[in-house]
């Protein structure tokens, strides 16, 4: 939601800039702008006395590219942004960096300021004339307004004003030596590099330069010399700050050969269940699971009840994990979207147990239902996929997916890696309260150390999913259907296909068709029915039948040695077979595939869909 970066030191500042944008393009699209301290080849700054230049474009960041080829800015320190449009439509001028009237201070801003209106008026009627219809432009203004010499006070002074989210960096042509930047409820994070200072929304800009960084805090503000860092509170007290040292591989963050990072994610499962799990299988006398980190012990026993809560696919992911936990746990489990859950006034218990669950742990409805949550006395559990986020660090208890870098907007490895870490709890769990015996966690352990593997053999089969997209991607309709874990990923599968093919597709529970939505059913639909569970196959071939009587293309997804469905269904993808509970881990995929292979036939790009940003960091 809107990528901000920033750098200062000693080189020039455009190209690195510019190469930190591309690493956070996913997070918005619609324009992207820099603002350096340097010279123009207009004529701006004369070599000596350096300006503030701005160079935007609407559009994705190659148009940026294209004009500051010819435009060129030369200086050693600037901010740049990358947008997802919330107020003003995309255009060049409602692209960031904004500046004040005299276009001598500089803001690039990641979030919403909820004030902006009342701001703006104020602002009018002392003769503030705005050029755009974003809510940033005022905060531009406002420090002009407050500054007397000093950016770092004018910034404090904003901040007295401004209500709202936001990650701020700011420059000032006045004050050559420093750049400033604040986080409240947006993601901002520090690189610091030898002789040189980054800032970004996220960790993937920095490693190129640095692997030690700084997490900076809602309320802190920072202060970014070329030799130096120092961090302050909102009051102006200095603070001290310690770095954390980033381990993860630079390549994995970049496309290794694969035409666009969500089919190489798509192949990183099969490694990335591995990762997940192999730090929490532990052999003593008998194979068990190793809950530490989320603090797990006899005193879960206790618990009444689990409440999951998370946005997207995440919430998918919840879904899994209620019939996961009912399942092998036998503990009821509420499961809410994050934007629900936040305003519906749920009843709490103190003996729940939270488990919030998100890739990039930055979602600004999920940080709120995190924070209500913890209101309540309640154990608080993260799943997230970003050491370092904002509900890594807010959370009692942090349960790291181990994904590695997710930079597709539509999530793929996420997904399956949060479900395994779910799985992991409810057998841990289904354990302590005795509803599975040592045998059956041993049979659960086995099957989930066997997945990986399983999942390298069905991506084998990918040709299969290509050429039948190949035959269905014009499809204007699609509905997906199951039955417990089959109509959970039934909801991720229609999603994936909408975000990023914008096929109009729906997930139903497949008893639930006949209720209404088989209305819908006619010649143009397809219908993929998932069925890995064994005891509802009849129940699945009659749903099947009743929408083939309407005229609907079904591609059946069960197991590899499953005969059931072959005579209804037109098509059938096989999967390796593991446990029926276990299913939602290798079922996903062919659903992945088909939205990838779909998107890209119909000509879209499936990292970056239109509309869409990878992190909501805006209710
Ligand atoms: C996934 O494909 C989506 N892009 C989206 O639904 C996402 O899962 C949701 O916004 C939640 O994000 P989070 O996991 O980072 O909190």
């Amino acid at each position: 939601m809107c990528g901000i970066v920033g750098y200062i030191g000693d080189e020039e500042a455009t190209p690195v800039l510019v190469n930190a944008l591309k690493k956070l393009e996913y997070r918005g699209y619609d324009s992207a702008g820099i603002a350096v301290l340097g010279s123009g080849s207009e004529g701006q700054g004369d070599g000596e006395k350096r300006s503030l230049v701005v160079r935007k474009a609407k559009g994705a960041l190659k148009n940026l590219e294209q004009r500051i080829a010819t435009e060129i800015i030369r200086g050693t320190m600037g901010i740049g942004h990358t947008r997802w449009a919330t107020h003003g439509e995309p255009s060049d001028v409602n692209s960031h960096p904004h500046t004040n009237v005299s276009g001598k201070i500089a803001v690039v801003h990641n979030g919403i300021i909820e004030n902006h209106a009342k701001l703006k008026e104020w602002l009018k009627e002392s003769g503030v004339a705005f050029k755009s219809q974003t809510d940033t432009e005022v905060v531009a203004h406002l420090v002009d307004h407050f500054y007397q010499g000093d950016l770092f006070e004018a910034v404090r002074a904003t901040l007295d004003k401004i209500e709202g989210a936001y990650a701020l960096a700011f420059l000032c042509e006045n004050e050559p030596e420093r750049i400033i930047a604040v986080r409240k409820d947006a993601p901002l994070v520090i690189g610091a590099g030898k002789g040189e200072y980054l800032i970004a929304s996220d960790v993937t800009p920095l490693l190129e330069y640095t692997r030690d960084v700084y997490y900076l805090n809602d309320g802190e503000i920072a202060v970014l010399y070329r030799d130096r860092v120092e961090f302050f509170d909102r009051e102006g007290h200095p603070l001290t700050k310690e770095t954390t040292r980033v381990e993860w591989d630079v390549s994995a963050a970049e496309k290794g050969g694969f035409e666009h990072f969500m089919l190489k994610e798509i192949h990183e499962q099969p490694k990335a269940l591995a990762d997940t799990l192999r730090a929490r299988i532990k052999t003593y006398a008998a194979k068990t699971i190793n809950l530490e980190e989320i603090g797990f012990d006899a005193s879960w026993a206790q618990a009444h009840r689990v409440v999951i809560s998370a946005c997207g696919t995440a919430w998918h992911a919840g879904v899994v994990g209620k019939y996961a936990l009912e399942h092998f746990a036998r503990i009821p489990v509420d499961v809410d979207v994050a934007s629900e859950f936040r305003y519906r006034d749920p009843i709490y218990d103190p003996k729940d147990i939270f488990i919030i669950i998100s890739q990039s742990g930055e979602t600004a409805d999920t940080l709120a239902a995190m924070r209500m949550a913890r209101k309540s006395g309640a154990r608080i559990i993260a799943i997230t996929n970003v050491v370092g986020s904002t509900l890594a660090r807010e959370a009692d208890l942090v349960m790291y997916t181990w994904a590695g870098p997710e930079i597709a907007v539509a999530s793929t490895k996420a997904f399956t890696t949060q479900l395994m870490c779910v799985y992991l709890i409810a057998l841990k769990f289904g354990h302590l309260r005795k509803v599975i015996d040592d045998a059956e966690l041993a049979a659960n352990i086995d099957a989930l150390e066997a997945l990986p593997a399983l999942a390298e053999q069905l991506l084998g089969k990918k040709d299969d999913i290509q050429r039948f997209a190949a035959r269905q991607f014009n499809k204007t309709k699609a509905f997906f259907m199951g039955r417990l874990f089959d109509y959970a990923v039934s909801l991720e599968s229609a999603l994936k296909l909408k975000e990023i093919a914008y096929t109009h597709s729906e997930a139903f529970a497949a008893g639930e068709l006949k209720h209404g939505p088989i209305a819908l059913v006619d010649e143009s639909t397809l219908v993929v029915a998932i069925c890995t569970q064994s005891a509802l196959f009849d129940k699945m071939d009659s749903n099947i039948k009743e929408v083939k009587a309407r005229g609907a293309t079904v591609l059946v997804i069960t197991w590899e040695d499953e005969k059931y469905f072959d005579a209804t269904a037109d098509e059938v993808f096989r999967i390796p077979r593991t446990l029926d509970a276990l299913s939602p881990m290798l079922s996903v995929i062919p659903s992945q595939l088909y939205a990838y292979y779909c998107s890209v036939m119909r000509g879209n790009d499936p990292d970056k869909p239109r509309n869409l940003a990878k992190s909501v960091t805006v209710e």
